[in-house]
Parts: C-alpha cells; sequence; structure tokens
C-alpha cells in the first residue's frame, strides 16, 4: 500500500512554497498507507506554464524527511509565482524493490523526466514488461514495477502516429498492457499544466475547489468504443474532442483546483467535493478542465461520475468507518490475502510461483530439516502452517520462538534452511536469531511484510506478505498473510510430488475462495458483539482446540490478552485432562474451536470434559455441524474450506471478539498499555 496525492491550481496563483506545503500536507495525511520514502515532481525554475522542465525530490524515510529535504534545494526559489501547475507526490511502502531514492516515487521515463509517474497497487507482468522495453534499448534504474510504466508511457509516446496525440489517450494504451492493481497519477514535460490518473484494483479520487460554479454535477463519461484485442485499431480511433459538457471546470472566471489523492483523507481540508474513479476510468485535465473517459462501455457501466459531497472528519475518514485501525485491518482481510496471493497462485494451471525463493529450490528441496523461527502472532503463523508443511514439504519442520531459540543454543547446520517470519522486519529476537542461523551456514529466507527492513535484508532470499501496513499494535491481517505465504511456500515446493496433485489442487481452489469466505466470516460481527457483551466482565477466558485450530487458539488468547488485558490461554484440547481441566467449572468462559477435520471426533471428546464438569462452551464450529452444537452455551457458525486453511477463517472471529471486549472494556484498542508495535530490544 502506498500514499498518492496530486495537486493541480488552475489560474490560482500560488507560490512554489504554497505548492510545497500542500503536497507534504497532502502526504501526511496519507503517511499511514507507507512510510518507507517519499517524493515529489513540480515544475522547474521557468515559472511559465509551458516550461518544460521537471523537477524530481526524493528521499528514504518519513515525509518529514522529504519536507526537509525540499527547503535544501538551491535552486528552488520558493517565492517564485506559479499561476498554474500541477504537482505530484507520493509516500512509498515498498512492494518490489528495497526502500532508497532510485526505488522511490514518482518514477520517470529517462534522464530529462519527460514522464513521471506515482503508483499505488502492484504491476504483476512488469518482470516481461521491462524485457520488452530493454529489447527496445530503455535503460531502468530501479528495481520497481513502478518504471515500467513510466517507461512504457514513453515507449506509447516515441512511436505515436500522430504528432497531436493526447496525454489521455498515451495513458490508455499504457493501461491495456498493464496486469495487476493500480492508481497512478502521470505529469510530463510534454503536456505542461496537464494531469491524468486512472485506477485499476487501487483507490483514487479528485477533489475540486473553486469559488465559482461548477459546470456540473454530473461528468458524463466518453467512452471510445472498439475492439481491445485490436490494438492497431485502438490506436487509430481518437477520442472526440472534448466540449464543455464533457468536463468540469469552473463557470466564471474558471479558477480551479484539483486534488488527486489514495483517500478523502488528504483531500478533506481542502474541499468536500469529490468524485470517486472506478476502475479503468481516465480522468484528464487540460485548460482546468476535467473530464473522465473509458475505452469500451459494459452494459452495468454507470454512464456518469457524480460530484459527491463529503461529511466526514478527517479522522474518520482515515480510519473509513472505522474506529479503530485494528478493526480497519481486521475487515481489510478479504483484500489483504488476495494481495499476498497475487501474481504468485494461477488458479488455471494450479501453479504457485514465489519469485524470491525460485533460485533457491534446488538447494531447499535437499535440505535436512525447515526450521521456522518468529514471535508472538509470527511465531502462532508457524505453528499454523507446520502440518501442512510437512505433509507437501515431506521435510521435517521445527517450529521456534525466537527467544527460547537462541537460549537453547539450538544446534543448526549447514544443510538447515532457516525461515524468519516477521511482520515488521525488525524484531530483534528474530534477528538475533537469523545471525545465529547464518553465522552456522544455514540458508536463511525471511517471510516479512516490510520490503528494506533488517530481516528482508540479511536473509539470503525471502517473501514479501503484501499485507499493507499494519498499525495496530495487535496484529491481524499480518498473521493470515504470513499463514497464506507459507501455505504457497508448500505448494511451490510439492508441484513435481505426483502423489500430492489431488491435495494441492484441493488446496489451491480453498485459496482461492478464501477473501469470499473471509466476507462472510466478517458478516458475523454483529453476533460477536453480542458474545462480547456477555463476557467483557469477566476476568478470565480459556481458548481450547488441537490439531490445524491449536494455532487458532493460541492467536486468539493473544489478541484477548494483550489488547483487553483479560487473563486468556490457548490449550490444546489434547492437554486438557493433563492439567487446564481443573480451571473449568460454570463459571469460566471456554471458547471451543471444532472444525470439521481429522481431529474432530477427538475434540467431541474434550467438549463432552468440559460439559461433565459443568462449563458452558461456545463453539466456533463449521456450519454443517450439529452434533456440536447440541451441548454448545453458544455457537459461531463458520464456512467450511480445507483443513489446512480453517484456521485463517476461524482466527477472525477471535480477532473480532478480542477488539469488541477491548471497546466494552474502555482500552485504547491501537495503543495498548506496555507494548510497541515494532519490538527492537532483545
Ligand atoms: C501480537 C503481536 C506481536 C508480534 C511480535 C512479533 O499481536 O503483534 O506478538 O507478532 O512482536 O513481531 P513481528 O512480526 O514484527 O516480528
Amino acid at each position: 500500500m502506498c500514499g498518492i496525492f496530486a495537486y493541480m491550481n488552475y489560474r490560482v496563483p500560488k507560490t512554489r512554497k504554497e505548492i510545497f506545503e500542500t503536497l507534504i500536507r497532502g502526504l501526511q495525511r496519507l503517511e499511514y498507507r507507507g512510510y518507507d520514502s517519499a517524493g515529489v515532481a513540480i515544475d522547474g525554475n521557468n515559472h511559465e506554464v509551458k516550461e518544460r522542465h521537471i523537477h524530481l525530490v526524493k528521499k528514504k524515510g518519513k515525509v518529514k524527511a522529504l519536507d526537509e529535504e525540499l527547503y535544501k534545494q538551491d535552486s528552488m526559489d520558493l517565492k517564485v509565482e506559479f499561476e498554474t501547475h500541477f504537482g505530484i507526490a507520493h509516500t512509498r511502502w515498498a512492494t518490489h524493490g528495497v526502500p532508497n531514492v532510485v526505488n522511490s516515487h514518482p518514477q520517470r521515463s529517462d534522464k530529462d523526466n519527460e514522464f513521471v509517474v506515482i503508483h499505488n497497487g502492484i504491476i504483476t507482468n512488469y518482470k516481461d514488461l521491462r524485457k520488452f522495453l530493454e529489447s527496445k534499448g530503455y535503460e531502468f534504474e530501479s528495481e520497481t514495477d513502478t518504471e515500467t510504466i513510466a517507461k512504457l508511457i514513453k515507449y506509447v509516446f516515441d512511436n505515436r502516429e500522430t504528432e497531436d496525440i493526447t496525454f489521455s489517450t498515451l495513458v490508455e494504451r499504457v493501461i491495456q498492457q498493464l496486469e495487476g492493481a493500480f492508481a497512478l497519477v502521470f505529469k510530463s514535460i510534454h503536456y505542461p499544466g496537464e494531469a491524468v490518473a486512472t485506477r485499476r484494483g487501487s483507490p483514487l479520487l479528485i477533489g475540486v475547489r473553486s469559488k465559482y460554479k461548477l459546470s456540473t454535477e454530473q461528468i458524463p463519461v466518453l467512452y471510445r468504443t472498439c475492439d481491445i484485442e485490436n490494438v492497431k485499431n485502438i490506436c487509430k480511433t481518437r477520442l472526440k474532442r472534448l466540449d464543455s459538457s464533457t468536463c468540469l471546470h469552473a463557470v466564471g472566471d474558471k479558477a480551479v483546483e484539483f486534488f488527486f489523492a489514495s483517500d478523502a483523507s488528504a483531500i478533506i481540508e481542502h474541499t468536500n467535493r469529490v468524485i470517486f474513479l472506478e476502475d479503468d476510468d481516465i480522468a484528464a485535465v487540460a485548460d482546468g478542465k476535467l473530464s473522465i473517459h473509458r475505452v469500451k462501455r459494459s452494459a452495468s457501466d454507470d454512464p456518469s461520475r457524480a460530484i459527491q459531497t463529503l461529511q466526514m472528519e478527517l479522522q474518520q475518514i482515515m480510519k473509513g468507518n472505522f474506529s479503530a485501525f485494528m478493526q480497519k485491518e481486521i475487515f481489510e482481510q478479504p483484500e489483504s490475502v488476495f494481495n499476498t496471493m497475487r501474481g504468485r497462485v494461477n488458479f488455471e494451471t494450479n501453479t504457485v510461483l514465489l519469485g524470491g525463493l525460485k533460485d533457491h529450490l534446488k538447494e531447499i528441496r535437499r535440505c535436512r530439516r525447515l526450521i521456522v523461527i518468529g514471535c508472538g502472532t509470527s511465531y502462532h503463523a508457524a505453528v499454523a502452517t507446520r502440518q501442512v508443511l510437512e505433509e507437501l514439504t515431506e521435510l521435517p519442520v521445527m517450529v521456534e520462538l525466537a527467544s527460547d531459540f537462541l537460549d537453547r543454543n539450538t544446534p543448526v547446520f549447514r544443510d538447515d534452511v532457516c525461515f524468519f517470519i516477521s511482520q515488521s522486519g525488525e524484531t530483534a529476537d528474530t534477528l538475533l536469531a537469523l545471525r545465529y542461523c547464518k553465522d552456522r551456514g544455514a540458508l536463511t529466507v525471511g517471510i516479512t511484510n516490510t520490503v528494506g527492513s533488517s530481516i528482508s535484508r540479511e536473509t539470503d532470499c525471502g517473501v514479501h506478505i503484501n499485507a499493507g501496513p499494519e498499525i495496530g499494535v495487535a496484529s491481524t491481517k499480518a498473521y493470515t498473510s504470513q499463514f497464506i505465504s507459507l501455505v504457497m511456500f508448500g505448494l511451490m515446493m510439492s508441484e513435481d510430488r505426483i502423489s500430492l496433485q489431488t491435495r494441492r489442487q484441493e488446496i489451491i481452489r480453498g485459496l482461492r475462495s478464501l477473501p469470499e469466505l473471509i466476507k462472510e466470516v466478517l458478516s458475523l460481527d454483529e453476533k460477536i458483539h453480542d458474545l462480547a457483551l456477555e463476557l467483557y466482565t469477566q476476568r478470565s477466558l480459556l481458548v481450547m482446540g488441537r490439531g490445524y485450530n491449536y494455532a487458532t487458539c493460541l492467536e486468539g488468547a493473544l489478541k484477548i490478552k494483550e489488547i483487553t488485558y483479560m487473563h486468556s490461554e490457548g490449550i490444546l484440547a489434547g492437554e486438557l485432562k493433563h492439567g487446564p481441566l481443573a480451571l473449568v467449572d460454570k463459571q469460566m468462559p471456554v471458547i471451543m474451536v471444532i472444525m470439521k477435520d481429522p481431529c474432530f471426533a477427538k475434540c467431541q471428546n474434550a467438549l463432552q470434559q468440559v460439559t461433565a464438569r459443568q462449563g458452558r462452551p461456545i463453539i466456533l464450529c463449521s456450519k454443517d455441524d450439529t452434533e456440536s452444537s447440541k451441548f454448545a452455551y453458544k455457537t459461531i457458525e463458520l464456512p467450511h474450506t480445507v483443513d489446512c486453511l480453517q484456521g485463517i477463517l476461524s482466527v477472525i472471529p477471535l480477532q473480532l471478539l478480542s477488539f469488541h471486549l477491548a471497546v466494552l472494556r474502555g482500552y485504547d484498542v491501537d495503543f495498548p498499555r506496555n507494548l510497541a508495535k515494532s519490538v527492537t530490544v532483545e
């Protein structure tokens, strides 16, 4: 996830300093979407509208560092006034390439900055595009997927068939070649004072401000109906010239400002009048007029985009309709798990390709054992996937808490492969365990959510989980994405095992339906809130299960204790009679996770043991389970998926429960006492 912000003042004179301030403030509002580097593209010193130089300023680190850098630019006269200017800005959350100046956005087409672009999303076919462009002589400087877009638009421009091709036509041709997700804003020296923005899968909206009346409340969408398959046709078909009825501008003096952003939080302080772009819309501003066009019309298309009036507070917008980042992140999971799989799982061919591991696959296949190491929630992701990794890799798999692994001076050998699971990529215990394994010659693999973090830099290879920044201290969406990343690794390892093909296909089918099933689980939120109302005054909560769902219990109990400050324990149901049963009485709430999997019968035994002690079990069970519900005090019924993925669905009710319990108990969900998001001390 990255943050996009762009600002155009048309016939509204602004000094360069004012333009800087607007761009920086926009980025600061979006910083929660990514904060490893930031950059802007603005017009150079010649302040005429028709001037032809774009100045790029980029800096590694937070937006504050970029802000300081802007004022250090000797060549930038801050008092220069621009009657019309278009500036673009970006705050990055790295997905391809480490956070540094070259990889940060805006990305450029060439050394003269003819075209510059900012991007939020992931281009999955960027390697093919890059290869093609390199074969045409375009030289790349960064490791990003975004640079291919900047080079591609220059390629289309260099090969244009007519001199008067419009900026939006170029962008239209570019996006026809892109696969994946994107929100893009372009600026070019060839189109001074013009802007083009587009999106597919990533959000983008445009704010409008003018002291004059706007020409319309609905912007009609122009369609260019032609055969997408036939690129030559597209090239020949030209968009008809705009007239006033097909665009938005300010009536009167025409002075108007446009704000482009990934979300409304960056716009609301300037204007509450916004237009939400739809997938594949191409929005262009030329001569202060905003028009929207699409290549092809589909039956369901709305033929216009309304200018909407936002009635929200800033804080509300940043968290959407959610009261806390943790809640927002829980609800983002249909999207975040999809992003983890995007471009990696091919559901047609039943294959999985993790680009960061492919060159080491042979070595991993030959190893003595896999050791999966992490702390807290990240450790639980390892516990959750251990069984399926053993099954798919046919290797011994050890899962280890980093601190304990180090305390024991655990023997590690050159033919071991060690995985380090970490959302932040900076956890001290995990990092020390990584260095310990490296010193002993093992191959090290990072599974992190933070490109450029210490763990991703110091490991030999790795997987970026692509869950987007996680702000709530209690980890939620990172857990499900780590889980999926490890399952994908198992699938990649087993690709050539004939005996495992049926199982692999079953799991891949399960992965495909996960986003929809997660949505179904999230729809239980109200029911879970009601359950929290019954439980929030309790002092203790036990969470019990076994097999694939033991990790669910550990993770659910961790969520409950860290944000509700209740005592909570995740108990392996097989251990019940060896001690924990003594805790069970009619007062103690016991949550039992019982799924239709190979442990179902054994879980029924545990259920009997609990009810025999007058315990009142709250059961998370499959929708079609009539047996467990007979003995339940309460049930939460979940959709069924393949056994090894069920833990992704069963952990979500516990994430929601912990959230509601914490709110009812009056605690700050995003900042639990004594805890930090990144634990960089041993
Ligand atoms: C719990 C939680 C922690 C982290 C642990 C490791 O909700 O967030 O238990 O999982 O501190 O952090 P990372 O994954 O950043 O290494």
